[in-house]
């Protein structure tokens, strides 16, 4: 490819707890790859360098150690590194591979499909989308030995992005340029952009409800509402239009998510159901409250007021009543279990009337307020278990098994959305 590719920033940030692997060439470009990893950390990108031998005459692992905070990777036959992540299961981790700077030896090793080096070797054995931004001098790019290996590499769908034209390292003006790093950030941001849920209302419930004993006092739980926060965000990514019914939480609100708080079990009951006509999935998180307080107090109760005596009334089932709607949404409920996870969840599958359950695990370590989380998802004639991983990945993965039960297409990475803008 030749000359500027345009940058279309998309509207909301795809990197959060990415596993981006970037390979850094011996390329005078590859100062650029400090600013890269920079950028792709503060967009909360997991970031995995992996060098050539070249590469570090250019730019020492310790600046790109630093800024990723993680060691460097650059031997295929490392005994130390490989005993902590081997190179396979280094090729696995990785959502996406980007080479920046990418030198002409590199593009034509990949083109040969060699694995005479670690990152070589890595680009053959992942499964991940492959990116690589080429930058080198003007006369080595236009040679035709390159440009065959890019025609090459593009019909096996690797993305090329850029180089761009203007003022060279060697003094020469002409196409050769590293593409800029926010436009590769951009790039990688448009990459993970999906459209399996595309046109589609999404409402979710989230976070704790606190029910209220005096104006100063409440009944509440001890949700953090990770999950629901990360499952309307991984809806938004998937391109659906989601609003967020939320308890009081500390979290940020999900970019490009419309936001609506609430506080009491009723109150998210009445903010639900407005919501729920319109929605096409509803997807229950909330720790909802079983029993509110008859008659909370309208003044603050003292010690010595004498003994505090509470009635306590159910709380409506705000899932099952939103399951029973003439037209329903599909819904998809959580169920936290200590023990019997699928004789329970499939339980509440059949009694609460909704389409889908997952179930997790809760117990020392699990669930409320973990970083992590392992789901068991049932629905009438199936079940899928999703591993133990960070709670915006098991999200992710939680909509891409909706996105199938729903008849969609689940995302699959795509690097040919990246070409159609060459
Ligand atoms: O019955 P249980 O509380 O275990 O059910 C959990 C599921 O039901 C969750 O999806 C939760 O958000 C939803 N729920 C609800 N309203 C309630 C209680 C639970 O929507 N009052």
């Amino acid at each position: 490819m030749t000359g500027g590719f345009p940058i279309h920033l998309p509207v909301m940030n795809t990197l959060r707890d990415r596993h981006i692997l970037l390979g850094v060439t011996g390329g005078i470009a590859a100062y650029k790859a400090a600013e890269l990893v920079r950028l792709l950390r503060t967009a909360g990108a997991e970031v995995q360098v992996v060098m050539t031998h070249a590469a570090g005459k250019f730019i020492t692992p310790l600046t790109l150690q630093a800024l990723s905070g993680r060691p460097v990777r650059d031997e295929l036959f490392d005994p130390e590194a490989e005993a902590g992540m081997g190179h396979i299961e280094l090729a696995r981790w990785a959502d996406a591979i980007l080479v920046a700077p990418a030198t002409a030896d590199f593009l034509a090793r990949l083109a040969q499909g060699r694995a005479d080096d670690l990152l070589a070797t890595l680009c053959l054995a992942s499964e991940a989308p492959l990116l690589v931004a080429p930058a080198m001098n003007r006369v080595m790019w236009e040679n035709p030995a390159t440009q065959a290996n890019v025609d090459l590499l593009r019909a096996r769908d690797i993305a090329i992005l850029g180089p761009e034209a203007g003022e060279q390292a060697c003094g020469e003006t002409g196409t050769g340029r590293m593409r800029e790093p926010e436009a590769l950030c951009a790039d990688l941001q448009r990459l993970f952009a999906g459209n399996a849920l595309a046109g589609l209302q999404v409402l979710v419930s989230a976070g704790p409800t606190q029910e209220p004993i005096d104006p100063v006092r409440y009944l509440g739980n001890n949700s953090s509402g990770r999950m629901g926060y990360a499952l309307a965000r991984a809806a938004r990514e998937a391109g659906a239009s989601v609003t967020l019914v939320s308890g009081p939480v500390s979290l940020e609100p999900p970019e490009g998510v419309q936001l609506i708080r609430v506080q009491t079990a009723l109150e998210m009951r009445d903010a639900v159901l407005a919501e729920a006509r319109q929605a096409d999935v509803f997807i229950a998180t909330a720790a909802v409250a079983d029993y509110r307080v008859a008659d909370p107090r309208s003044s603050k109760h003292k010690r010595g007021d004498g003994p505090l005596r509470l009635e306590l009334v159910e709380n409506p089932d705000i899932l099952a009543e939103v399951a029973a709607l003439p037209e329903a949404p599909f819904t998809l409920g959580f169920a936290a279990e200590t023990d019997a996870l699928e004789r329970h969840a499939r339980e509440k599958l059949v009694r609460k009337g909704v389409d889908m359950i997952a179930a997790n695990r809760v117990g020392p370590g699990l669930g409320f307020g973990s970083e992590d989380n392992a789901l068991e998802v049932y629905w009438q004639d199936g079940h899928q278990s999703l591993p133990r991983q960070g709670k915006d990945r098991l999200a992710r993965a939680l909509v891409r098994l909706l996105a199938q039960r729903l008849g969609r297409n689940p995302d699959q990475l795509c690097t040919s959305q990246l070409h159609a803008q060459d």
